[in-house]
Order: C-alpha cells, then sequence, then structure tokens
C-alpha cells in the first residue's frame, strides 16, 4: 500500500501498578473523596513505583501497540513520544525508549504540549505519513506526574495520575486520520506550569506544577467549543456524524460540556478520569486503548479525540476508525 493517508492500526497502554484513592489522599491533605468526586469525577489514580522512568511506561505501552499491530519494533520508521516529565533533561526520552525497544536508526523526538501533547504527536506523525516519507509510525503519550506534584498542595495534587498509551500508525490508502487541528496561546504560559529549570548545576525556579485551576476550567470549556466546530467544518460533518467522543481525561465536567456541545450521550464518550485521573499526555491514548480493546470503537466510526493542556494548548484529531 502507498496511499497517503494514516491509519491508527494498534494501540497499547500501561499503568503502574501502585493505585492511590481519594480516601488515601485523605490522609494525606486536608481533602475527601466527595470534594474530589464531585468536582472533577476523580476517584483514584496510578503512581509509578521508584524504579519506573518515564520511558519504561513507554515501553510497555509501546509493546502493546506493537503487538497489536502485528508489526516488529524494526518497522518503525518513526518514534514520537509526548511528555511533559521525561527521564531527563535530554536525551529524549523518545530515543531512551528506542533503545529499550532495541531499535537503531529510525528519527526518534519528543513533542512537548504538556496535556495535548498526544494530539500534537499525533498530528506531526500524521504529516510524516502523508508526505509519503515514513510507512510505520509509533506515537506514545507518557508521563509521571506524580514526581511534579506538590504533594502538600491539595489544589493540584489530587487531580494528576500516572500512566501510558500508544499508537502504530501506518501508511495506507484511504484514511485514517481525517484532520488535526492544533492551536497555542502562549501568553498563558503562566497559568499552568512547571516553573522550574536546571541551571548551573542546581534546579533553578520551584520544579513542581502551578494551576490556576478555575482560570484553566474557563479556558478549556471555550477552546473545546471552538475546536470540535472548526473539525467538523473542516471535514462537512455534523455533530451526528460523531461516533464516539475520547476527550483529555482532566475533568468530568470539562467533558460534559464537550459532549453536551456535540449533542452526544455520554455513553458514546470515553471516560477513564474517574480511575486514571489527569494522566496529561497520556490520557487520550490510555482512553482510546481501553475503548478499542472492549470493542466499542468499530471499523467506520467517526472518533473525535480532542485535549487542551500547559502553554496553553489544544486541538484536536478526527479519525475515521
Ligand atoms: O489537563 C488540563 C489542565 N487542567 C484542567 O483542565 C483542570 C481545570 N480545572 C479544574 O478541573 C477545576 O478548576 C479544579 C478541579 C482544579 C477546581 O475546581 P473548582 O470547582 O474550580 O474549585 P475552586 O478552585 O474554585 O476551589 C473551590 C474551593 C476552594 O475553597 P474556598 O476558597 O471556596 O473556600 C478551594 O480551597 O475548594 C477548595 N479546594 C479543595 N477542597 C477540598 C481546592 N482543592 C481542594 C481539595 N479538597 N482537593
Amino acid at each position: 500500500m502507498n496511499g497517503n493517508f494514516s491509519r491508527i492500526v494498534g494501540t497499547g497502554s500501561y499503568l503502574p501498578a501502585k493505585v492511590l484513592t481519594n480516601h488515601d489522599l485523605g490522609r494525606m491533605v486536608d481533602t475527601s473523596d466527595e470534594w474530589i468526586y464531585t468536582r472533577t469525577g476523580i476517584r483514584q489514580r496510578h503512581i509509578a513505583a521508584d524504579h519506573e522512568a518515564t520511558s519504561d511506561l513507554a515501553l510497555a505501552a509501546s509493546r502493546n501497540a506493537i503487538a497489536a499491530a502485528g508489526v516488529r519494533p524494526q518497522d518503525l520508521d518513526l518514534i514520537v513520544v509526548a511528555t511533559t516529565t521525561p527521564d531527563m533533561v535530554f536525551p529524549s526520552t523518545a530515543c531512551i525508549l528506542q533503545s529499550k525497544l532495541g531499535v537503531r536508526r529510525c528519527p526518534a523526538f519528543d513533542v512537548q504540549a504538556v496535556c495535548s501533547g498526544f494530539i500534537y504527536g499525533l498530528a506531526t506523525a500524521d504529516q510524516f505519513i502523508r508526505s509519503g516519507q515514513y510507512r510505520h509510525a509509533l506515537v506514545v503519550g507518557a508521563e509521571v506526574y506524580s514526581r511534579i506534584l506538590d504533594w502538600k498542595d491539595r489544589s493540584t495534587c489530587v487531580l494528576f495520575g500516572d500512566g501510558a498509551g500508544a499508537i502504530v500508525l501506518r501508511r495506507g490508502d484511504a484514511p485514517g486520520v481525517l484532520s488535526s487541528h492544533l492551536h497555542a496561546d502562549g501568553s498563558y504560559a503562566g497559568m499552568l506550569s512547571v516553573p522550574g529549570t536546571v541551571c548551573g548545576g542546581k534546579v533553578s525556579g520551584r520544579p513542581l506544577l502551578h494551576m490556576d485551576g478555575s482560570g484553566v476550567f474557563k479556558f478549556a470549556v471555550r477552546v473545546l467549543d471552538e475546536i470540535v466546530e472548526e473539525t467538523l467544518a473542516a471535514n462537512r460533518l455534523k455533530k451526528t456524524d460523531i461516533d464516539w467522543l475520547i476527550p483529555h481525561q482532566a475533568n468530568i465536567r470539562i467533558i460534559h460540556a464537550t459532549a453536551k456541545k456535540l449533542g452526544l450521550s455520554m455513553e458514546r464518550v470515553v471516560v477513564t478520569v474517574e480511575h486514571h485521573a489527569n494522566t496529561s499526555a497520556a490520557s487520550i491514548p490510555l482512553a482510546l486503548d481501553e475503548a478499542v480493546r472492549d470493542g466499542r470503537i468499530r471499523s467506520g466510526q467517526h472518533v473525535l479525540l480532542e485535549a487542551v493542556g500547559g502553554g496553553l494548548t489544544w486541538g484536536a484529531v478526527l479519525v475515521k476508525w
């Protein structure tokens, strides 16, 4: 097949074994299961073991996606990892993942768009495949947010979790990925950030997550509304043409707002936030893998993926399954 479209031919995911419930958090900070669940829809999150790096989570998810696609690691022409919690300053987590997969030479790089990272990574890989340059691409979202949280700050530590999801894209004659839509507004950089950096052999600035939660909430609802309209218009589709919404899993109230905008019943929305919390770049491929493996998503259906996150960044990808 030498067509100029990309199609998702395998999905995979990985969650660390340790589970931290809202009740566990209630023993660590002044919060409750009731507050967390009603404000966010979260009941629990997974936490990486001390020995697990982002690349380890990415490796486990990638192996599952590669097996599902029926390819070998050496068939990959491109590796893109979306992460905000890389193993180290450099080399990229994608290069470390490539080595752990036991392959060499194919290009490997990280994409940094925080919670929109998987959408950015998928859009980037799709462009390389559409241009005819590559046949197989691995796109991964992997995060260990537990390492950048202030575990004494109840307004942020209850919201996030660790995990990884991956897909394999293959060039083909028919879509596949119908369109991708990416945006950013850096004037909101301070609204959601980890301001620390490495400087002169020391960490300079606070290396922990800071968020104006209600500011991000309002921004998210507005731009997700807009991105849904933009994506439908670009594909000349109606709201009723969307079979599945796979939103970034930050807050069930944001997800409800997007579903309402689309006129979609919640049965058509893949929701994992209850069990995973917000896993940033990993949340969409984790949710996608769950819905593919349990048979909800079927051939010929329109699947809309959308996210918003630090940057601020936002975007959507529409896929025909
Ligand atoms: O991944 C993409 C980026 N992230 C997001 O999309 C997250 C967007 N934002 C949100 O999801 C919500 O804004 C939050 C869940 C973060 C907060 O919900 P909210 O309804 O906007 O609450 P709030 O920040 O207005 O806080 C309400 C109250 C405050 O108390 P006062 O000032 O009203 O007395 C907080 O101190 O809730 C308090 N509070 C908590 N109480 C118990 C904040 N965190 C907690 C907590 N437990 N964990």
